[in-house]
């Protein structure tokens, strides 16, 4: 029996996505699997657009174990999961998923327990009395506002390009939000006065764009905080450090922690981040 199992292949495990061949998740989880001895591989799978039913079927009848999903299909995930944990149902966006015995598909979203670990673990960064301003209301800020809600922050404004999206999020999620003065609106109508922690979840970044922001809501204790990542810092970062912010950090410790946390739910043992983290900042 121990012949046999050794000579079983790996565990498979894979992120989908469209595009996908820039994610670094390969990477992450090789390096987490070294770190706590798991026999598994890792690869990326390009999913066609309307095509997400048919690759995650797929790729169970395959043999494969768990997923990692990116965008655009998170919301989609959500929808084809069998069962969500509380926290993908409250997003209504999920980026782990696993199959249970009987193959059904389990649904999970570990971004807002990455992107809190990253703030508050790795920067230090205090949430409960602070004021924050989040760009953006894709599938990324429906998976961080509820665990930023339950930080208990003074203030939190959604603005967004189409307004009508950051208006949605914040009815959605006023049930979750306490005591926080939690608002939505456009870029226009961002408060001129300065934030702790401005999280930029748009995509403009990826474009090389910025949104436009008032230079007032940074000041020097302000934390700007783009969940992109890149070699170089993203436009949202020049821009932070160009008015004086403390600190700009791109989100490239937020990838990890929501990866560590996939790897725990699969694998059943939390990896180390820090060394993962640094190994991945090598150029
Ligand atoms: N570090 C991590 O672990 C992590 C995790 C998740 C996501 N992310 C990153 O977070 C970003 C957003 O991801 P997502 O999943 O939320 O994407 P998404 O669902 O496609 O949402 C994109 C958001 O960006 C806005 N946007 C796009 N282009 C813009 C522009 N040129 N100017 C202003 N706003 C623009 C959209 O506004 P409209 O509603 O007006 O279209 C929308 O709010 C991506 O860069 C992604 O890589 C990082």
């Amino acid at each position: 029996m121990a012949l046999l199992d050794f000579d079983a292949p790996p565990d498979h495990y894979a992120v989908m996505g469209n595009p996908i061949h820039h994610s670094r998740s390969p990477q992450i989880h090789t390096l987490f699997a070294q770190q706590t001895g798991q026999r598994l591989y890792y690869d990326t799978i390009f999913v066609e657009l309307g095509g997400l039913e048919q690759a995650i079927g797929n790729f169970y009848g395959s043999g494969g174990r768990g997923l990692n999903i990116t965008v655009p299909f998170k919301e989609e995930a959500a929808a084809l999961a069998d069962s969500l944990s509380e926290r993908a149902s409250l997003a209504g966006a999920v980026n782990t998923l696993h199959f249970d015995s009987s193959g059904k598909i389990i649904g999970d979203n570990t971004d807002g327990a990455g992107l809190l670990q990253d703030l508050q673990h790795n920067l230090q960064q205090p949430l409960a009395a602070k004021r924050l301003l989040i760009l953006g209301a894709g599938g990324a800020v429906r998976g961080i506002l509820a665990p930023l809600l339950h930080c208990q922050p003074a203030n939190i404004t959604i603005a967004n390009r189409s307004v009508g999206r950051a208006e949605s999020l914040q009815q959605q999620f006023s049930a979750v939000k306490g005591h926080c003065d939690f608002q939505a609106g456009s870029f226009t109508q961002i408060e001129a006065a300065p934030y702790d922690l401005i999280i930029n979840a748009t995509a403009a970044s990826l474009q090389g764009e910025l949104p436009p922001l008032p230079a007032a809501c940074v000041a020097s204790h302000t934390l700007c905080y783009d969940l992109m990542y890149a070699p170089q810092p993203t436009p949202f970062m020049r821009w932070g450090e160009a008015q004086g912010a403390a600190r700009a950090v791109d989100g490239l410790g937020m990838l990890v922690e929501q990866a560590a946390a996939a790897f725990a739910i699969w694998r059943g043992v939390m990896p180390q981040t820090a060394a993962v983290i640094a190994a991945l900042r090598q150029p």
